[in-house]
């Protein structure tokens, strides 16, 4: 892929960090990046074909940096399909960072709740997910340089890494649960008939970004490990209609939390990982 190579080729020119794990931060839950030392930070627009994400509460950067020892890459902000991106341009980060050499991918998202168990604010690691976005970017001919025709998907999101990361919230006193993901194409929320169906099939979360990414990366071999915050219960399951104030809110609320975990949770992951 040309412009795969190209841009990968632009970041190897601008920084000698070479990233073991990389970190997605979805809606409003950029603070983690601020964390990073020996950064370099490249607004996604500056960055030869990278698409520019226009949702608010996106930053829209790349920050190549270390936590303590360990060489991270962080996107703050990603591309969506609802945006009008192809998903090979909603995955195109994350194959960027595959190529730059990370090992394991952090993904996290802002997701309605679905399980009653939920509430706003509680932190989700995604156990598997469904897919109902009509789209996967691994349709067209298949890329061999990137992984085979037919990636297994039964344990797309890393048990191991689960593991890892309940041990680790739970020495650092942060409640997680774990949950099945459904993905919608949206942009306009579910209706509570939506949301009763997906309870039906076994969701208990619901958004519009990730899959692909998770996608993109199994098909590279990447080991997966992705976090929900439940911004709000889903439609129907709590009073009023949604906003996208309450997502945003939430993630701030939230954002410190995160970050918590992902600082102490990184060196384990890639610990895990290394030399796979
Ligand atoms: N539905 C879909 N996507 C979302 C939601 C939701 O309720 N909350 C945050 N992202």
């Amino acid at each position: 892929m040309k412009e795969l190579e190209e841009t990968v080729g632009w970041l190897r020119a601008r920084t000698s960090v070479s990233p073991r794990v990389g970190v997605v931060l979805g809606s409003g839950l950029g603070g983690f990046a601020s964390r990073l030392t020996d950064c370099v930070d490249i607004p996604y627009e500056a960055i030869p074909h990278w698409p520019v994400s226009t949702a608010e509460g996106h930053a829209g950067r790349l920050i190549l940096g270390r936590l303590r020892e360990l060489p991270v890459a962080v996107m703050a902000g990603r591309a969506h399909l609802y945006e009008g991106y192809r998903p090979d341009q909603v995955v195109f980060g994350v194959r960027v960072l595959g190529r730059l050499g990370v090992r394991a991918l952090v993904l996290t998202n802002a997701a309605g709740g679905i399980n009653p168990a939920f509430q706003r604010g509680l932190l989700v690691l995604i156990s598997d997910h469904i897919n109902l976005q009509g789209a996967n970017p691994l349709v067209g001919p298949n890329e061999e340089s990137l992984g085979p025709r037919f990636p297994d998907m039964t344990e797309a999101y890393s048990a191991r890494l689960r593991q890892i990361a309940r041990e680790t919230a739970a020495e650092l006193g942060i409640p997680v649960a774990e949950g099945v993901y459904a993905a919608m194409l949206g942009p306009s929320y579910e209706t509570p008939a939506e949301i009763r169906f997906l309870r039906t099939i076994g969701a208990d979360l619901v958004g519009m970004s990730t899959v692909p990414e998770v996608i993109a990366a199994r098909h590279m071999g990447l080991s997966v490990l992705a976090i929900s915050c439940v911004t709000n219960m889903a439609a129907g399951l709590a009073p009023g209609p949604l906003s996208h104030r309450e997502v945003l809110e939430t993630g701030e609320m939230v954002r410190d939390r995160l970050s918590r975990l992902l600082e102490a949770l990184l060196p384990r992951v890639a610990a895990e990982v290394a030399g796979s």
